[in-house]
């Protein structure tokens, strides 16, 4: 048996309120799409086809390589859309897995277990279902007095006793191909919403409905609305932070720490309250992360730590120190046990091995060599208003307090500079940039000024 699967979604999903497609609203930094597809892990399907409508383009840019799509120029309802996903299935496909794009939470043994089923059964389609204590405005399942599945009947067609009943569609359905094909063309459109209903063919295909009973009604959870968007989001949530507990990573308190889909966090780290690390982050064994912090696209090298930062497409180094309150912009490269203390931003810029920007500074379109010491409230002036331009400060420099680098400007090795310099010219290896005016003490000055502010008070009273 060949596997096909086709995933419906085409529709715009009016529940959402949104310009934007259902199925690209993100969990975890993932669309729903990519959660759907993602079960399919373990059945190694022959040809997947996802059926577009509704922002088709910007959907078809989610898609990984190797899926396929078909259009459906106008949602007719999700049997008809099944059937244009038939129309684009490869012929190689006898047996056709159903799923919708908005089901996020599936698993991909739910999926292999729905085969399995299939396989071992008699009847020409299985279906999933769930028991839920409020099964809202699901497809409600209808079994006979022996207990076999009879069909489904929409939420809004159904009667009250129907209506009544907890066991639900979960719109998770697997095909013999031909028994398809041949019952979707017998599906009309006289129901509520005026719809050619998928559930519509199950009573077309043969006596014996199979139906597998999902034992975590979670799994089956169907996204039509925000609210039903954020439960999931918190499922997923708890499976990325149950994971990388399990995975050797300490957090005393899990509820507060968000992971994207794809982060990866090494053994013996320990997420601290209060930290989301986004998109391809990816954090070594040992290091401390947080309280307090925001990663984005970053990687963070073996035992670094990082408190209160904000961290943007940047590299921090085996043993390096981050924070509290830094923020680092793109392209920051701070190297193995290098430090970005407090209250500085950094864009753009290597800071070399074991060199520290302690406190209060502006670091861009720099770079650092190693072992150099950025004194306190230093800013390298790296725009001229038109275009920007590098600094380049050696290895072993000590800069003063509060200097300006007016770039393009380079500093040698074992340079200093004094506090408060406005460095506009280059400084040689090894010698003291000084760029200030020279201090003149005015000797006696506050006893004469004493004096004359006494005289004049005293002329004051006089008049
Ligand atoms: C559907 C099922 C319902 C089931 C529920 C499970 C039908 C008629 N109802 O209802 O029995 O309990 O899923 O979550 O199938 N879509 C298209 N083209 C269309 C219409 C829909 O591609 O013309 C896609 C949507 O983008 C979505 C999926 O099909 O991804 C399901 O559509 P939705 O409108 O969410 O159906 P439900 O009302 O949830
Ligand atoms: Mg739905």
């Amino acid at each position: 048996m060949n596997l096909g699967v086709v995933v419906l979604a085409a529709g715009l999903g009016t529940r959402m309120r949104s310009a934007r497609p259902k199925v690209l609203h993100e969990i975890a930094g993932r669309p729903l799409i990519g959660w759907v597809l993602s079960a399919l892990a373990d059945v190694d399907p022959t040809h997947t086809v996802v059926v577009v409508g509704h922002g088709a383009d910007e959907v078809r840019a989610v898609l990984p390589e190797g899926v396929d799509t078909a259009l459906q120029e106008e949602q007719l309802g999700t049997g008809h859309a099944t059937r244009m996903g038939l129309d684009t299935l490869s012929s190689e496909c006898d047996r056709v897995l159903v799923l919708c794009g908005d089901t996020p939470l599936l698993r991909p043994k739910l999926i292999a277990d729905l085969i399995a089923q299939h396989s071992a059964g008699e009847g020409a389609v299985t279906m999933v279902t769930a028991v839920l204590d409020d099964a809202g405005a699901y497809g409600r399942v209808l079994r006979d007095d022996e207990g076999r599945v009879t069909g489904v009947v929409e939420a809004k067609d159904a009667d009250e006793a129907q209506l009544a009943v907890n066991e639900i569609n979960a719109g998770i359905y697997v095909f013999d191909r031909a028994g398809l094909e041949a019952a979707i063309g017998q599906v009309g459109s006289d129901n509520a919403q005026g719809e050619v209903y998928l559930p519509d063919v199950l009573p077309l295909m043969g006596d014996t409905i199979g139906a597998l009973i999902a034992d975590d009604p979670d799994v089956v959870a169907g996204v039509n609305t925000r609210v039903h968007l954020s439960e999931c989001e918190w499922v997923i949530q708890e499976r990325l932070r149950e994971a990388a507990m399990l995975g050797g990573v300490t957090m005393p308190d899990p509820s507060t720490v968000y992971f994207d889909a794809d982060v990866v966090v090494g053994q013996d780290t320990t997420l601290l309250p209060g930290v989301h690390l986004r998109g391809t982050t990816e954090i070594a064994d040992g290091c401390t992360i947080g309280p307090d912090c925001t990663l984005v696209d970053s990687q963070v090298g073996t035992g670094a730590t990082v408190i209160s930062a904000h961290v943007l497409q940047s590299t921090i180094g085996a043993g390096a120190q981050v924070g509290p309150f830094a923020y680092l912009r793109p392209e920051t490269d701070l190297s193995e046990r290098a430090k970005i203390g407090t209250f500085v931003e950094t864009k753009k810029s290597r800071i070399g091995p074991g060199a520290k920007v302690p406190h209060l500074s502006y670091i861009g379109d720099a770079d650092i060599g190693e072992g150099t010491n950025i004194g306190a409230g230093n800013i390298t002036a790296n725009y001229d208003g038109f275009r920007k331009h590098a600094t380049r400060i050696g290895a072993r420099v000590k800069t003063g307090s509060d200097c300006v680098f007016v770039a393009p400007v380079e500093i040698g090795d074992d340079a200093m500079t004094a506090a408060g310099s406005i460095i506009t010219s280059d400084i040689p290896d090894g010698a003291l940039g000084i760029a200030r005016a020279r201090q003149d003490n005015k000797e006696g000055f506050t006893e004469r000024a004493a004096a004359r502010a006494k005289q004049a008070a005293e002329e004051g009273d006089g008049a």
